[in-house]
């Protein structure tokens, strides 16, 4: 029987020098879910999300995703990803169009599927009507779309999305998880790290992390009822 998990953890650890940025979590994620790791600053979300896309080794236990280990098997994971970073570099002088021909030309995509991907994006982030606008011209919550749009350009079905909505306006937020909401419609797996508590209820489930632990992993709804609202009180 396949491994109904898209993504399992034991013992995963990353420690550099004397921080430990991950300290043995263990977490299992499915085929098809919107999971959202939330953590103030510095409880190891990018860490997490860097060793489950196959971008850094651990420095104890193991992480496979889609069956394949991440330290040793990292090449077949690359190509199912697509890992929108905190900071995730657009080229501000190009427009939102020439950026999105930009990730095509790195996933050498070529002919008429190239072109339909392309325009298919534009729709789905709702930038059509921006599509010669250049990126530094954009707002925030736009860039942020531009941003996913150019993570999805090689349709990969694991997505990791590492803080997309931090700084970004309320109004903005929503639209933003709106679309995140498609993709979990598609049956795309999404791991979405974020600070705010309130964007937990957009997700299937949640893994709270604090200094490197996974402090509790479940629904929305059991969180919300064991904290009793004042969750950053830990
Ligand atoms: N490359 C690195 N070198 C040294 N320390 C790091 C590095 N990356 C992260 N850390 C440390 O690991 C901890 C977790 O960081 P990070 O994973 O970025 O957390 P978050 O994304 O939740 O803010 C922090 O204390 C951070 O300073
Ligand atoms: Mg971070």
């Amino acid at each position: 029987m396949a491994n109904e998990w898209m993504i399992e953890t034991e013992g995963l650890t990353r420690t550099f020098k004397k921080v430990t940025a991950v300290n043995n979590l263990n977490l299992q994620i499915r085929r098809g879910e919107i999971f959202g790791l939330v953590g103030p600053d510095g409880a190891g979300k990018t860490t997490t999300i860097r060793l489950l896309a196959a971008i850094m080794d651990p420095t104890g236990g193991t992480a496979v995703v889609a069956s394949y280990d991440t330290a040793a098997q990292p090449e077949p994971i690359k190509q199912r990803i697509g890992y929108m970073a905190q900071r995730f570099n657009l080229y501000r002088d190009l427009s939102v169009w020439e950026n999105l021909n930009f990730f095509a030309d790195v996933f050498a995509m070529t002919g008429a599927a190239r072109q339909e991907q392309i325009e298919r994006l534009l729709q789905f982030a709702r930038l059509t009507e921006f599509r010669d606008r250049r990126a530094a011209h954009l707002s925030g919550g736009m860039q942020k779309k531009l941003a996913l749009a150019c993570t999805l350009i090689h349709t990969p079905d694991i997505i990791y999305l590492d803080e997309p909505t931090t700084g970004v306006d309320p109004v903005s937020r929503r639209e933003f998880w709106d679309i995140l909401t498609d993709l979990h419609l598609q049956g795309i797996t999404l791991i979405v790290s974020t600070p705010y508590m309130d964007e937990a209820e957009r997700c299937s489930r949640v893994g709270l992390m604090y200094q490197g632990e996974l402090v509790v992993c479940d629904t929305p709804e059991a969180i919300k009822a064991m904290t009793e609202g004042d969750l950053f009180a830990i």
